[in-house]
């Protein structure tokens, strides 16, 4: 095989032939599933009479090709490893082909393949070529039809997309059912489920009257795991009715659970497939977060209807245009339905520590990127979480009601159509009045821009100068960067009276919390009329996608994370606060000095511990420590050991001097009601569970005992998980080995349980976590092809800074290894696990010599184009 080429987003042209009407029929088989294919073609207006017919097709066995009902012989078209060409077809015609393929040999779990015993797809983005060979890209939209032929005991449900129209039996032991889906669609969102499921059914009745049918499909153990799935989806329902004016728009909606999925979930239209893990919820097997996670994902999947699925991408390279927006719709969506503001820190220390961490590094690409190889290595966090940070900008830039009518302008222009991102923000330009031009850099430009800040009072004259000067750092092809349209948002807080200062900007009256632009690489806003000494709170609620730096004072910082207005700035500045802290500790840890705690931060913690709130998660997030990996994300050169260090001297010393405050409020927050995944539950629960780690983490008596109790109540999975977790975290083997085992006995059926089991283990601390991940590999619960699996054990280990780093270099080896293996197992899969390793650059010279040696040793090997892009660009 020759070496994978890239793609360019400047070579688009429409496509020569398009596809209007496409019927399939299957007759499934494990090791020969047959797939016939009459589609109805025709020349694209666009392009010119005589041009080849080129059809995409992978791992296809052809049985027969017909055009117009007669058959081609041999040398009438041309079979090649990426597809099919026949030359010399008409403008318009029937072409037919007849395939064998073989879903049980397909690991990749692209195309059509088994999860257990059950037939399913996933097709986005490229799976449809590897079930029959058609112009597989976006911008070809069929109405289809489909039947799919099982075995009746076998697979007594048969699943596809839209209504079901016909059914009926077969001669031995076989059944078919018929599927007609009357929107058009691209290929890659069709779907096929086949196998033995039991249904939960619900019903929702649309604004506009129409009545729909919901079904969640699943394993029969799993029947009492979908309520939590069934009820967020008619809330998100009523939310995109009552937020964007969106209404589902067939009568049929479906959610298929699969154990076997390389991603979270899938928007194939009325028929969504999850990963199990995104949809199955029940309280003793499934924690908080869990919950949250099945609530934006069933969310996210559904709001694809309209912003993906009616309109849709023109290419893969405006693949944003559908997941930055309906990302933004999700967190918008969860922030609605639980606590706003946690809502928010928790996407943003996500973002700051994972997102910044890809922008940074050798795969770092634009939002909308101009070149790949392999697409599915572009499903990141830059073109999710990136692209919803921009939809967020543009939403706060020209308003809510300007965004609301620039939505539906989009939705009705353009319905049914394949588009740009272009398209999306004109939309929002033509509704706003506003010029977007610049602001359109941020889908062009990789790199985390960085904003140096500062400011000075003129007491004199009353006024505030803030002078912003802003450095997108050069990412690879991308040498030079030209300035962004960024939008600060701000507020100066009176140091005497401690309120917002009213904010006049040349003359202009922007109120207590205003937006400045700032657009050129070094801009000056004279503040006037302001009455005291202020300190800034400047980006609130991080208004834009950057890095921040203002030479803030410890003491500043202590005076905004009281006073700051704003929810998400008084966290970040306990966050900035911690980190402050933390650099002069990891200095000490590199000089061999003793470590001397910040009494500023044990102030700044007992005061939050000694004052009430009405939203406890927020204080628990204002109580958790910068992570390891996002205080790494901070350092010029990453030294693994003494960010380990430092974090846990200031963990364990905020425990010993508040010992009691912990103490006190843990036991303020245990309760006996019933498990309930709401904010308040969930707010409490994170604040006793975070107290409960301080007082774990000395090995506090009464704290030990605390976590046995709790794991031994078993109330509900949030309080064992964290409980099992942080005694296998202590060093009390004595208690967590007992409880390790009681839990996986207890469990060893439930395969979503047995993933936290995995996790857990393998993020421990201490120096044996590697040697049981290899133990553990062993286990009859764990499978290299479950990409579950893959994560809890394999993904999990690779977070575990101190041990995936050690200094003998096995951690590494041991990835590499996995790599390797599922290189031929599953690409999709290996190119994610690798991305570790490929922020070889970021750590000390031993180090990096030895990750660099394991990247080399994965280039030698036979690689997928989606290892190789990685490991290219890594190694570039
Ligand atoms: N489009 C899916 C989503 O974001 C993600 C996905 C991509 C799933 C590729 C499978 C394969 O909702
Ligand atoms: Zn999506």
């Amino acid at each position: 095989m020759s070496e994978p080429q890239s793609i360019y987003l400047s070579d688009y042209r429409p496509p020569a032939y398009r596809v209007t009407h496409t019927e399939l029929s299957f007759d499934l088989d494990p090791m020969a599933t047959r797939v016939k294919a009459r589609l109805h073609v025709e020349r694209h207006p666009e392009r010119a009479a005589g041009e080849p017919l080129e059809l995409d097709g992978e791992q296809l066995t052809l049985k027969s090709i017909a055009i117009d009902g007669q058959p081609l012989g041999d040398d009438e078209y041309v079979l090649t490893e990426r597809g099919l060409r026949v030359d010399g077809v008409p403008e318009r015609f029937l072409l037919d082909t007849d395939v064998e393929i073989a879903p049980k040999d397909n690991t990749a779990l692209e195309g059509l393949y088994q999860s257990g015993g059950m037939f399913c797809t996933q097709c986005e983005a490229e799976g449809f070529r590897r079930i029959t060979f058609y112009p597989d890209r976006p911008d070809v939209m069929a109405t289809f039809s489909t039947t799919v032929v099982g075995r009746s005991d076998r697979e007594p449900v048969l699943l596809s997309n839209g209504n079901p129209v016909e059914r009926g039996e077969l001669p031995d032991g076989r059944h078919f059912v018929t599927w007609e889906d009357p929107h058009p669609k691209p290929c890659y969102l069709f779907a096929l489920v086949a196998g033995d499921l039991q249904k939960v059914e619900d019903r929702f009745t649309t604004a506009g009257g129409r009545e729909v049918t919901l079904q969640i499909w699943v394993e029969e153990e799993n029947l009492g795991k979908t309520d939590h799935a069934m009820a967020s989806l008619k809330r998100a329902m009523r939310w995109d009715e009552e937020t964007y004016g969106r209404e589902y728009d067939l009568d049929l909606f479906m959610i298929v659970a699969v154990n076997d999925f390389n991603m979270g979930a899938m928007e194939n239209k009325g028929l969504n497939i999850f990963n199990s893990a995104a949809v199955l919820t029940h309280p003793h097997t499934a924690t908080d977060a869990a919950f949250q996670r099945v609530e934006g994902i069933v969310a996210h999947e559904y709001f694809h209807n309209w912003s993906g699925n009616r309109v849709t991408c023109r290419d893969w390279f405006q693949l944003s245009l559908k997941e930055g927006f309906t990302v933004f719709r999700d967190q918008s969506f969860s922030a609605d339905t639980n606590s706003a503001p946690v809502k928010r820190i928790e996407e943003v220390s996500f973002f700051r520590t994972a997102q910044f961490a890809e922008d940074a590094g050798p795969t770092a690409h634009p939002v909308r990127p101009d070149h790949y190889i392999e697409i599915g290595n572009f499903y990141t966090l830059t073109i999710y979480e990136k692209g919803a940070e921009i939809v967020r900008m543009l939403r706060n830039l020209v308003g809510w009601e300007a965004f609301r009518r620039g939505s539906d302008l989009y939705f009705s222009r353009f319905d049914g159509q394949a588009v740009t991102i272009e398209d999306f923000v004109a939309c929002m330009a033509e509704a706003s009045g506003q010029d977007l031009d610049q602001f359109m850099r941020w889908y062009s430009q990789a790199g985390t821009p960085e904003i140096d800040a500062h400011g000075e009072y003129d007491y004199a004259n009353g006024a505030y100068r803030l002078v912003l000067r802003q450095r997108t750092p050069a990412t690879p092809g991308q040498p030079d960067k030209q300035p962004l349209h960024i939008p600060i948002r701000l507020g100066l807080v009176g140091t005497k009276s401690g309120r917002d200062l009213t904010l006049t900007l040349d003359g202009e009256y922007l109120g207590q919390d205003g937006v400045i632009h700032l657009r050129e690489e070094e801009q000056e806003f004279l503040f006037t009329d302001v009455e005291e000494a202020p300190v800034p709170s400047l980006a609130r609620g991080f208004s834009a996608p950057i890095k921040l730096h203002f030479p803030y004072s410890r003491e500043d910082l202590a005076f905004l994370q009281t006073h700051d207005s704003d929810g998400f700035n008084r966290w970040d500045a306990g966050q900035r606060l911690a980190l402050l802290a933390l650099d002069d500790l990891i200095a000490a840890h590199r000089n061999g000095v003793e470590k001397v705690m910040d009494s500023r931060v044990v102030e700044a913690f007992r005061s939050l511990l000694n004052t009430a709130t009405d939203d406890k998660a927020v204080l628990a997030e204002m109580l958790t420590l910068p992570s390891e990996a996002y205080i790494a994300e901070q350092q010029p050169l990453v030294d693994v050991d003494a960010i380990h260090a430092a974090r846990t001297f200031v963990k364990q010393s905020l425990a010993i001097a508040l010992r009691d405050d912990f103490l006190r409020v843990y036991h303020e927050n245990v309760s006996e009601a019933p498990y309930a995944p709401e904010p308040e539950q969930i707010g409490a629960r994170s604040l006793k569970n975070v107290a409960l780690s301080y007082l774990v983490s000395i090995e506090d008596e009464e704290g030990v005992e605390l976590a046995r109790r709790q794991f031994e109540a078993d109330h509900n999975m949030t309080d064992v998980r964290q409980a099992l977790t942080l005694l296998v975290h202590s060093s009390r083997d004595d208690l967590a080995d007992p409880a390790l085992r009681a839990f996986g006995e207890k469990w060893a059926h439930d395969p979503l349980v047995m993933d936290q089991w995995f996790s857990i283990q393998v993020s421990r601390p201490q120096a044996d976590a590697l040697e049981r991940v290899k133990f553990l590999m062993d286990h009859p619960a764990f499978s290299l092809t479950n990409p579950n699996k893959v994560r809890a054990l394999i993904g999990a280990f690779a977070q575990n800074r101190i041990n995936f780093h050690r200094l003998d270099g096995e951690g590494y080896k041991l990835l590499a290894d996995v790599v390797i293996e599922l290189n031929r197992l599953n690409p999709e899969i290996a190119s994610r696990l690798v991305t570790p390793l490929t922020r070889w650059r970021r750590f000390d010279e031993p180090r990096q010599e030895l990750m660099k040696g394991e990247l080399e040793r994965i280039r030698a090997e036979k690689l997928s184009p989606n290892v190789y892009e990685v490991i290219e660009k890594a190694l570039a």
